[in-house]
């Protein structure tokens, strides 16, 4: 309701400020005690998956708090779980503005941001200073200029980083943004980055004596061979969770709208179908052996029971969230609790 209100608003600024403004403002909400009522008004609907007993099923998805500032606010809007990064070992400024964009009539955004984040020690500075009691998810990346031959390295150091605070750590290797980076989703690549994040899990977990499940995120736009590949590759090295998907690169969806021919991911509405469409085919091929976390162009608490159907155990959201406001939280949770 506030949200309504609040979105003209947010929407005369450019895309990034009104980002940052939202950010703030939910920061201030959240001090003042004013975001209680939202998240109560959330049905309790726990689910037990990877271990892990999720209060609700709908998440927030990675990408909107990049650094890991505002894990009390976000997770005080009632999420089930919020998953924050993707953070990269090194900070790194990303890709020059604009890298945001809105494209209303199909109420999606393609963003090019670049794994822009203040780099590990600043993201777990926030992560501890946040002493958040809900599950959260720290989803860890790659440098921009770190060869992909060296891209296990990254990846390790940044699971290293943030095992000892992660309710599970998400892998990404899906962003359309940094150069190269879907490649680690073929099968050799792919084998041989899992091979070495499920050893050093292993000696994460003896040292720390707790388990903290892996999860890989996989892209929309991939075909069939490689989504069998990928399910394959996920239970030859026994990872603990997917998460399908991130942003697309196709346009078919917003072919002569303003704005669709920038670079990047398109998020929202247009990606619906098509993340649901791997969500079938990865479940098809995983037989039930791993639980698949689904995010994609959910608006509406129907789009999230869509999301279920497919196969998903969970799901997540981000710019439905821009485009309906918190409130998409509660219908999601309520059409999902049937
Ligand atoms: C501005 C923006 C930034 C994003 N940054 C990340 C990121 O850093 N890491 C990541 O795994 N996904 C990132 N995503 C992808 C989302 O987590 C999600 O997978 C995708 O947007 C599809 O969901 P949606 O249609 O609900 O937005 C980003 C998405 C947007 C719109």
């Amino acid at each position: 309701m506030m949200y309504r209100l609040a979105r003209p608003l947010f929407f005369s600024l450019d895309p990034e400020q009104a980002h940052a403004v939202a950010l703030e403002s939910l920061r201030m909400a959240h001090v003042l005690g004013l975001l209680a009522p939202l998240a109560r008004s959330i049905p309790e609907d726990p689910r037990d998956v990877m271990g892990i007993r999720f209060p609700n099923p709908v998440g927030l998805a990675a990408g909107l708090d990049k650094d890991g500032r505002y894990i009390g606010a976000l997770g005080a809007l009632g999420f089930g779980f919020i998953e924050v990064g993707t953070v990269t070992p090194r900070p790194q400024p990303g890709n020059p503005r604009p890298r945001l964009f809105r494209l209303p009539e199909s109420e999606a955004l393609i963003n090019r941001m670049g794994f822009n984040n203040g780099g590990l020690n600043a993201f777990l500075q926030n992560v501890r200073r946040a002493r958040f009691a809900g599950v959260l998810g720290l989803n860890i990346g790659k440098n921009a200029d770190t060869p992909l031959e060296r891209a296990a390295e990254d990846y390790l150091t940044c699971l290293e980083g943030v095992y000892p605070y992660a309710s599970y750590v998400t892998v990404n290797i899906s962003s359309p943004n940094t150069k190269n980076l879907r490649q680690l989703q073929d099968a050799e690549a792919l084998g041989a980055l899992l091979g070495q994040l499920k050893d050093r899990q292993a000696r994460l977990a003896d040292r720390h004596g707790r388990y903290v499940p892996l999860v890989l995120k996989i892209a929309p736009d991939l075909d069939e061979e490689a989504i069998v590949g990928i399910a394959a590759a996920a239970r030859a090295h026994a990872i603990d969770g997917l998460i399908a998907t991130n942003t697309t690169v196709s346009r078919s969806e917003v072919l002569g709208q303003a704005h669709a021919e920038e670079p990047g991911g398109l998020s929202g509405a247009p990606l619906g179908e098509a993340s649901n469409r791997v969500i079938q085919s990865l479940v098809k091929r995983l037989e039930d052996s791993i639980p698949v976390i689904g995010v994609g162009g959910i608006l509406s608490g129907a789009d999230a029971k869509g999301k279920i159907a497919a196969g998903a155990r969970l799901v997540q959201l981000y710019t439905g969230l821009i485009y309906r406001g918190p409130d998409i939280i509660a219908q999601c949770a309520r059409a999902l609790r049937g």
